[in-house]
């Protein structure tokens, strides 16, 4: 995710900020920059690439000098990541200088209410229109200017902004995005994430939602939404550096579990308007398409099979999945009427890409699920959904795929509504159902004390099985994988109406069994083979919805999720089973962020 950081006091504003920027480079990011307030108004430098390319861009033009700065690492959302979308962004006459992580959901009604005014944009991103309304609003008074320009803002954010006028000042607003105010002697400091300040001071404040702030290098005045004055508490941060970067998770991959449900709100709340789902800028009608092919690697690969079941249901159009290191070498019948969609959380997974060309070459419209803007699969696809899930860290995807079935979700009932084969009503049903997600997500993480208890009593099995029907066995296969990648354990998945046709002779006294039946239209064949698995002396742990509480008394274990629309569950019911995985592999002692032999961006065949 984007990472912000900046400072007033009486040091040179550009060295402090761009040491902030480097501890911020975990996050990961594609391009950086700087703006500071000097004698000459503010100055700035940014540059696509690494933090080093900007510092020597910054010693090649002489050095930057100002005792107040703000500074950017972004991961890109709208546009390209390029030295002109870089952050900061400066207003036309260079009064204003923002830098901004989140997303601004009206930017484009924004951008063009305010280019009809005459008012000229030079990037692609959806952070410049901050500058230009405060250039706007500004009469010569700042916080006038600044209050106004939030108040017309939509979606999330934590913006430093600096104004040529007010040297030594830096303001803050924050909605929905990290923000945390550090406190120094003489000086004072911001970021979305204390690491970057942390080896100047570990005393903080924590501005919240609808909060504003104006630093100076010996004061710092907080306003609430009204821009009245309010006094906030100061709190001492006791983490070390590494604890700090993983926001006191004990691994990136736990962090990355308890993001989903902002994660999802990324993905989904800016896609729903009105309660219909709307993709801008793709220009794809479904009517041309008679058939369509899912293609990836790994997770992603198991997000295409689940939206199979989804588009078929809802969409009526014949779809398949492929893996994507199979349809490369396969002689694929495809032609213009096949629309292929390609999903890669990291957009550089060298088979997908390998598998999208062949595609291509057969003459199929590519339309990518994809997380990382400019990667190789966006620029190849003809259309691309990003799910804006910000960066994964651990090796094992979390967020990467429940963003992957979301975005996936989505064009399912895009496609439906595009085809008529959902009204309105059900569609706006739908949306809300969607909407919901996030919340309901947070509720399902409630699950993490009985997960870690479960694996603490199963961590020493050797080998287990995965059932499920439809959507519950393409969440079954998902499962089974996060388990194998980090605790190294023996799972398969199973269908489970397959069991009976061999896989049932390994069933013996003791052996695990994870049954997922939250796919209310097959529960109780579900059942049946719980029964099954039970007569043999299996141990079942059951995943089912709250309202099937048949399910205690017919399972060892039972775990239960809230309970969704019979499409969406999927996305909650891979929460508890990433979040056993996560424990086993912990009981177990096992690397979980890097795990063995395993690699986040597989750039090879
Ligand atoms: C690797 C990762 C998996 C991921 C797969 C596909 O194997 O370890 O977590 O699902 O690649 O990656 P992609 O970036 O294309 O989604």
């Amino acid at each position: 995710m984007c990472g912000i950081v900046g400072y007033t006091g009486f040091e040179e504003a550009g060295n402090i900020i761009i040491e902030g920027l480097k501890r911020l480079e975990y996050r990961g990011y594609d391009s950086a920059g700087v703006a500071v307030n000097g004698n000459d108004g503010i100055s700035m430098v940014k540059t696509r690439g690494k933090v080093e390319v900007l510092e020597s861009k910054v010693r090649e033009n002489g050095g930057l000098s100002g005792h107040s700065g703000i500074g950017h690492t972004r991961w890109a959302t709208h546009g390209q990541p390029s030295d002109v979308n870089a952050h900061p962004h400066m207003s036309e006459s260079g009064k204003f200088a923002v830098v901004h992580n989140g997303i601004i959901e009206n930017y484009a009604e924004l951008r063009s209410e305010l280019s009809s005014k005459g008012i000229t944009f030079l990037s692609e991103t959806d952070t410049e229109v901050i500058v230009a309304l405060l250039e706007y609003y500004y009469d010569g008074n700042i916080k006038k200017a600044f209050m106004k320009t939030v108040s017309r803002l939509q979606g999330s954010y934590a913006l430093g902004i600096l104004c040529a006028d007010a040297p030594g000042s830096v303001f803050l607003a924050k909605n929905k995005s990290p923000l945390i105010i550090g406190i120094g002697a003489g000086d004072n400091y911001f970021a979305s994430d204390i690491t970057a300040f942390m080896s100047y001071t570990r005393n903080v404040i924590d501005l919240e939602d609808g909060e504003f702030a104006e630093l100076k290098p010996d004061e710092i005045k907080v306003f609430d939404c009204l821009g009245r004055k309010i006094e906030k508490e100061e709190r001492r941060i006791t983490w070390d550096v590494s604890a700090a970067e993983k926001n006191g998770f004990e691994h990136f991959m736990l962090k990355e579990i308890y993001e989903q449900p902002n994660a999802l709100k990324q993905t989904i709340e800016p896609r729903i308007k009105g309660g219909r789902v709307v993709l801008d800028d793709i220009e794809l009608n479904l009517k041309d398409i008679n058939r369509i092919v899912v293609t990836a690697c790994g997770s992603a690969y198991h997000a295409g099979y689940a939206g199979k079941y989804i588009i078929e249901k809802l969409c009526r159009i014949n779809t398949e999945v492929e893996l994507a290191s199979e349809i490369r070498y396969r002689d694929f019948v495809m032609d213009e009427h096949t629309l292929v969609i390609v999903i890669s959380q990291s957009g550089e997974t060298a088979d997908t890409i390998a598998a999208m060309k062949e595609c291509k070459g057969h003459g199929a419209k590519v339309f990518a699920i994809c997380n990382v803007v400019g990667s190789t699969v966006a620029k190849l696809a003809d259309y691309v959904l990003y799910t804006w899930a910000g960066p994964e860290i651990a090796v094992a995807t979390t967020k990467g795929y429940t963003t992957q079935l979301a975005a996936m979700t989505l064009f399912a009932v895009w496609g439906a509504s595009q085809l008529g084969m959902i009204n309105e009503e059900t569609e706006r049903e739908q949306t809300d159902e969607l909407l919901r997600l996030p919340a309901v997500a947070q509720r399902t993480l409630d699950l993490n004390t009985s997960v870690m208890e479960l694996a603490a009593k199963y961590h020493e099995m050797k080998s287990l099985f995965f059932i499920g029907r439809n959507l519950d066995y393409c969440v079954a296969l998902e499962g089974s994988l996060k388990l194998k990648e980090i605790s190294y354990i023996h799972s398969e998945a199973y269908a489970a109406g397959e069991l009976k046709h061999g896989t049932i002779a390994l069933i013996e006294p003791g052996r695990l069994v994870i049954a997922l039946c939250c796919y209310n239209r097959l529960f109780e064949k579900t059942m049946s083979n719980i029964e099954q698995v039970k007569a043999r002396g299996a141990n079942v742990l059951a995943v089912a919805d709250v309202e099937n509480k048949k399910v205690i008394s017919e399972a060892d274990e039972a775990l239960l999720i809230p309970k969704v629309n019979e499409f969406f569950f999927p996305i909650l019911e891979i929460i508890p089973l990433q979040l056993f995985a996560y424990y086993v592999a912990k009981e177990n002692g096992c690397d979980i962020d890097k795990p063995k032999n395993l690699a986040k961006s597989v750039t090879v065949e």
